[in-house]
């Protein structure tokens, strides 16, 4: 064999052994590179007589063109098998179901959602949020709101108090959310159009009571806020809140000590079925307490009662959040138990709004 067929076949049986574009890569540059075994042969042609040059030469042309060839047919079919291998291994079933991420699967506490709903429809009248502290002075909690001292009214809250401090002061854990009433018309100037949603606590515990739970307080304080203005706001509200289009209510004579007059309003409703339905039906439900703001409550506030007034209200909202999506026992929204959550719960991006609907 000569030397030429001795390369030739040594170079196509390299070539013919590549695995990868890398491998031919390299067996390219040993062979056709600069420093090649095939370009170091074409060097040779310069020191050649002519004769010799014309046969050689054409030999070694044309077995650089084999060798060309050979590697160039080599690369494609690399090449081509890479893709084949890597489109069988990036297999997608279509068919398969959609694996939801977190965010579909998180859910959203039926009481953020009771709270969100609620702001959406206050905030669509103008109302803005006020917050204050869980744990609270007996001065903001009872006294500022015209609970007399030593009065009945005060156990009536069942109040968790907290060991008197150095002073002898007891702070208690706030029984309602009415104390952010007075704090609010300590800072603010009327007028004053707040809603307040809040964690409350009593020492009360069963099935329909938790010693945690919420309210919602509204308040509204101007030169002429009257019986007919809360009672509109209350209407609208219900409607929205209870997606219906009308609403009967009824306001019963009520007391409490920060308000005057007090009432206590009912909710017309159907409770025959395994859900109420509200905008129907003959039966009554108490939903929340409300009023005129008394003028010692004011006063406390740092407000002129000749010339300021105001009306109040007050609602629980675990229980209208039991009625509205017919959860029926209250402890189960503290026991964190996600199977409750994800039947009960709601989804995270479904913010509700007057527009879009609120519990949709
Ligand atoms: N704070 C009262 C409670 O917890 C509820 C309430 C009643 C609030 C009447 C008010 C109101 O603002 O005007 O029982």
């Amino acid at each position: 064999m000569s030397e030429l067929e001795t390369l030739e076949s040594t170079l196509l049986a390299e070539i013919d052994a590549t695995a990868d574009e890398a491998a031919i890569e390299a067996v390219r540059v040993a062979a056709l590179g600069k420093k090649g075994s095939v370009s170091e042969l074409l060097k040779t042609l310069g020191g050649m007589s002519p004769e010799e040059r014309q046969t050689r030469g054409a030999a070694i042309n044309a077995l650089k063109t084999r060798v060309t060839d050979a590697i160039s047919a080599r690369k494609a079919a690399l090449k081509e098998a890479a893709i084949a291998e890597r489109l069988k291994r990036e297999t997608l079933d279509v068919s398969l179901p959609v694996r939801s991420s977190p965010t579909e699967r998180g859910r959203i506490h039926p009481i953020s959602q009771i709270v969100d709903e609620i702001t959406a429809i206050f905030g669509d009248m103008g109302f803005a949020i006020a917050e204050g502290p869980d744990i609270e002075t007996d001065y903001y909690n009872f006294t500022a709101l015209n609970f007399p001292d030593g009065h009945p009214a005060r156990e009536m809250h069942d109040t968790f108090f907290f060991k008197p401090d150095e002073n002898g002061e007891r702070k208690v854990l706030r029984t309602h959310t009415s104390p952010v009433q007075v704090r609010t018309m300590e800072n603010q100037e009327p007028p004053i159009r707040i809603v307040i949603p809040g964690k409350t606590y009593r020492q009360d515990s069963d099935a329909t009571h938790s010693p945690m739970f919420h309210q919602v307080e509204g308040l509204v304080v101007d030169k002429t806020a009257n019986v007919a203005n809360l009672r509109w706001v209350l209407e609208e509200f219900c409607k929205a809140f209870f997606e219906v289009s009308s609403v009967t209510m009824r306001f019963r004579p009520s007391f409490f000590p920060f308000t005057e007059p007090s009432f206590e309003v009912d909710i017309q409703c159907d409770r025959s079925g395994p859900i109420v339905k509200f905008g129907e039906g003959r039966d009554w439900m108490e939903i929340l307490g409300c009023g005129m703001v008394h003028p010692n409550v004011l006063r406390a506030g740092g407000l002129d009662p000749d010339v300021y007034q105001g009306f109040a209200w007050g609602m629980g909202l675990d229980r209208i959040a039991m009625l509205k999506y017919g959860m029926p026992d209250l402890r189960d929204f503290f026991n964190a138990d996600v199977r409750w959550m994800s039947h009960y719960g709601f989804r995270p991006l479904d913010m509700p709004t007057l527009f879009s609907g609120l519990s949709l």
